[in-house]
């Protein structure tokens, strides 16, 4: 690296995060995904100037003030050519399914973790004074305690979470070395509009797709043990721009509400919600992810933030965003790759 992008990246390192007010620029990658969309929304709506780097072509409609470049992640020249100077970066493009994952680890850890990578190694050129990871509370593996901080082991048992962690290990360490001034963000299991059914493993949305369609609702593992903190998509939103804005550089933190949910408890949630029982049929066969996975957030919550959407306010919303018959899940939970017969 030469002597001129190390002294851009640590005088970048020592100024103030920029506020995320009319004026700023930011750069979210994967901005026409799910969270993406919805990230991108709230910046558009302060006022913030926003390009979009993504593999995809955009939506039909993008909000005002929101430019967008097509660039795949594995490709470091293309991520170079599409970056533009940007006051804070938030990076949420990659594969976002554990399922995928191990059907295609290849794709699954040159998408998260050498893209991760790429990226990161472009911005050393053109430092933002934050750079966001969107992480996942995957990397945390099966919990030893509960709720999970932030310094609970790292054992992911998913090519996903591997290549997560790996993504986490690239940005801590170009903080590190090149002083680029990252934060990262394990958010939890997110949920919300905008979903792709064909590609979302999320619960919430699952379950509520089948019940909306009268169906009972499938599911893997135990009813009452396996349990999630189920964060509406606008909550990580905010957790995001919270630790854009008061993050400290090299440091990690949980987005999630801190709240306990068993799936027994979100079928009856759902239930109450739309005024007719849930049919939860769970086959307790696959107990690979039965257990209690929650986030502490007192780091978090140290920062300003609270979680603001209750799960009954974000399941009714969500079922009317949805409508009476939405497109069915097609998503499965796979853990191991079937061996041959
Ligand atoms: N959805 C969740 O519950 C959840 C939970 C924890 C962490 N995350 C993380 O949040 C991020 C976003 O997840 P999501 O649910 O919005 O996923 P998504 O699949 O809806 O969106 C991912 C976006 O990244 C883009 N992308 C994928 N590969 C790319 C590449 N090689 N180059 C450029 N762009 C590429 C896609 O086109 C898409 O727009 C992911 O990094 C995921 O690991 C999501």
């Amino acid at each position: 690296m030469s002597s001129t992008v190390s002294s851009a990246v640590s005088s970048a390192v020592s100024s103030t995060p920029a506020p995320l007010r009319p004026g700023a620029r930011a750069i979210v990658t994967g901005g026409f995904g799910f969270v993406g969309s919805h990230l991108v929304g709230a910046l558009a709506a302060r006022g913030v100037a926003v390009t979009v780097l993504d593999v995809c072509p955009p939506p039909a409609a993008l909000p005002d003030g929101v430019e967008h470049r097509i660039a795949d992640l594995r490709d470091p020249q293309a991520v170079r050519a599409a970056l533009a100077p940007a006051d804070v970066v938030f990076h949420l493009a990659g594969n976002a399914s554990g399922t995928l994952s191990v059907d295609r680890p290849r794709f699954d850890f040159e998408t998260n973790a050498e893209g991760t990578f790429n990226l990161c190694e472009a911005l050393l050129e053109l430092p933002p004074r934050r750079f966001v990871y969107l992480s996942s509370a995957m990397v945390y593996g099966r919990p030893e305690s509960t709720p999970m901080p932030e310094d609970h082991p790292l054992r992911p048992f998913l090519p996903y979470a591997a290549s997560k962690l790996a993504g986490e290990h690239v940005a801590q360490s170009m903080f590190e070395s090149f002083g680029l001034p990252a934060v990262i963000g394990r958010a939890f299991t997110i949920y919300g509009p905008g979903e792709d059914p064909r590609r979302a493993g999320g619960e919430v949305s699952q379950f509520v797709r089948w019940h909306l369609n009268g169906r009972p609702i499938p599911a893997v593992g135990d009813a009452e043990r396996k349990t999630r903190d189920f964060a509406h998509v606008d909550d990580l939103v905010e957790g995001l721009l919270t630790i854009a804005e008061r993050g400290t550089p090299g440091e990690v933190y949980n987005l999630g509400t801190g709240s306990e949910t068993s799936l027994r408890e979100l079928a009856d949630v759902i239930g109450a919600v739309t005024g007719r029982p849930a049919d939860l049929r769970c086959d307790d066969e696959v107990l690979d992810d039965s257990y209690r996975h929650v986030a502490d957030i007192d780091k978090l919550r140290a920062l300003g933030y609270r979680p603001r959407v209750s799960l009954e306010a974000g399941v009714a919303a969500l079922a009317a965003a949805l409508g009476e018959h939405p497109e069915l899940p097609s998503m499965p939970a796979v853990f191991h790759r079937p061996t041959a017969a």
